[in-house]
């Protein structure tokens, strides 16, 4: 890795999902307090940034991305004074601080929504969204056939007559961004917060903001390449070529500040060419690749994504960045535990198949994380994942608090699963996550045994997920051929990845059902599992020196 390589090239960024993270207050739900008082511990496991999701004042219809207002903090999570004392800290321990925007839609108690409502039909309130009449005789057919990611139309009608877009639930309509306003606000927001010492955004649903103007019914055929010789028929709301434009006006605002401030993009791209579009020059720095996460186990489709990630990145000059869970999908133990581990689309939501075997899972976790800080490029840890929870699979549907759950009409448990608070320490909950004499119990319940996957309980020992990360994560720090950069692949059985990094180091993981011989080597510097006579086992990865 260069010396002089801007950080976000190579950065370990940490996902905090604030609700979950650490509760400082004693009322169930994490908040600014909680991740101050955790700062060492994520200095010491060796990250080099926070990605924290929305903070901002919401009536949290979506756990705050429904944002009503950008430029203050809900009193859930605490104060704009103790955010701008957490950006503070979190410099001093050398860590940066990502907030994430939310672009695409406000949340209805928004002073532009409300606005617009009381204004009603045809005033120029309602031009900062996308209110349309309605279908049918006497409108009241959505003017579209759209659908929300969360279920049921996209659409919702006033009482006055006129329809709202939402691609997500009623309470977030999407913002018009061919509205000059709109551009306006959203670069003024990203002033405010960049003065605030922030280190750049996560840009959330980056890939929808821009609508065909004319709104038309989905395409019949939708699929990644549906058209003649591999031509993509534009989606009407998905990834359309026009939303670069905007974020070539963001990149300049970021410029306008020192230090390499970034963005990240959460774009569900169909292919990593049309990934690698968000991030040309003159773009975002960096972008989620989801196509990563979206493979299933096995060789041949994970190098196959290693590699078409590596080349179209590559050929825009922008860094890969890896991810393997986030607040949005099973935890990636529990779905490495099946043992038909499926890759899936964009378009489609993932279904698990079986029960998972989380020993199995656990594994399989160990060893994907070897090859995830091994790759060129930069990586995220989803808060958790460094201490190898599950998905909590069977939470009852009582608590279950996913807008999903409800707008699916009970048919999708949606992701609460994975949005459990961690534990820290302690044999019962709230494990650590909320302080001595706490009010409320933890805003999702935790399972019982999840005190032996506490920090507390992995510190020190050699063998749990924690230490494979902190030491993962040193050795990522002091070894210069990991981070930024290239990889060769090296000949390897069937179902066995082997690639080597200059200088001197080899990454190998064997996704086949047969142990394999560990390629010529100086010396095993980390290993996802015990390695007996220099064989690894099926489900292993190893780092070596060679
Ligand atoms: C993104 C977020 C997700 C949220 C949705 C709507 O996909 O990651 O959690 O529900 O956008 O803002």
């Amino acid at each position: 890795m260069s010396g002089t390589a801007p950080w976000w090239r190579s950065a370990v960024i940490y996902q905090v999902y604030i609700r979950s993270f650490a509760d400082g207050n004693g009322d169930g739900v994490g908040d600014i307090a909680g991740l101050r008082s955790r700062l060492p511990y994520l200095k010491e496991l060796g990250v080099d940034a926070v990605w924290i999701n929305p903070w901002y004042k919401s009536p949290m219809a979506d756990h705050g991305y429904d944002v009503a207002d950008y430029r203050d903090i809900d009193p859930l999570f605490g104060t704009l004074e103790e955010a701008e004392q957490l950006i503070e800290e979190a410099h001093r321990h050398g860590l940066r601080v990502i907030p994430d925007i939310v672009p695409n839609h406000t949340s209805d108690q928004h002073p532009w929504f409300q606005a617009a409502v009381e204004a009603g039909p045809g005033s120029l309130e309602r031009e900062r969204y996308i209110f349309r009449p309605g279908r049918g005789s006497d409108g009241s057919e959505p003017p579209n056939d759209w659908v929300s990611c969360f279920g049921g139309p996209a659409w919702t009608r006033l009482p006055d007559g006129e329809w709202y877009l939402h691609l997500f639930a009623p309470e977030q309509p999407d913002l018009n961004w061919q509205h000059p306003d709109v551009h306006a606000e959203f670069e003024s927001i990203l002033r405010f917060w960049f003065s605030r010492g922030v280190d750049g955004f996560r840009i959330d649903v980056a890939h929808g903001l821009v609508k065909h103007p004319e709104l038309p019914d989905l395409p019949p055929v939708q699929g990644p390449r549906d058209g003649e010789a591999g031509q993509r028929t534009p989606h009407p709301h998905w990834d359309r070529d026009e939303v670069h434009d905007i974020y070539r006006a963001w990149r300049k605002v970021a410029d306008e500040f020192p230090g390499n401030r970034s963005f990240v993009a959460e774009a569900w791209a169909d292919t990593p060419e049309r990934l690698a579009a968000y991030v040309r020059a003159g773009g975002l720095h960096t972008a989620f690749n989801f196509n990563f996460l979206m493979t299933g186990w096995d060789a041949k489709d994970l190098r196959s994504v290693i590699d078409d990630s590596l080349a179209m990145l590559g050929a825009v000059g922008a860094p890969a960045t890896w991810v393997l869970s986030n607040h949005d999908v099973m935890r990636h133990l529990s779905r490495y535990g099946r043992r038909n581990v499926k890759g899936w689309a964009p378009s489609e939501r993932y279904e698990p198949e079986g029960p998972a075997d989380l020993e199995l899972g656990t594994r399989r976790a160990r060893a994907a994380a070897l090859l995830m800080f091994a790759l060129p490029g930069g990586a995220y840890i989803y808060q958790g994942e460094e201490l190898g929870l599950p998905e909590v699979e069977d939470l009852p549907e009582a608590v279950l608090q996913d807008p999903i759950w409800e707008r699916s009409g009970h048919t999708d448990r949606g992701r609460d699963g994975c949005r459990v608070p961690i534990p820290w320490s302690g044999r019962s909950a709230p494990y650590g996550f909320s302080p001595e004499g706490a009010t409320a119990a933890p805003w999702l319940p935790q399972p019982a045994d999840w005190g032996r996957l506490s920090v507390e309980a992995q510190t020190g020992d050699e063998t749990s997920m924690l230490e494979l990360y902190r030491t993962a994560l040193r050795l990522r720090r002091e070894h210069p051929a990991l981070g930024d950069g290239t990889l060769t692949w090296l000949d390897a059985p069937d179902g066995v990845l082997c690639f080597r990094r200059d200088p001197g180091f080899v990454c190998v993981l064997n996704l086949s059902a047969e142990p394999c011989p560990l390629p010529p080597h100086s010396a095993v510097l980390l290993a996802s599992g015990p390695l007996e006579n220099d064989m690894l086992a099926p489900d292993q990865a190893a780092w070596l020196a060679a």
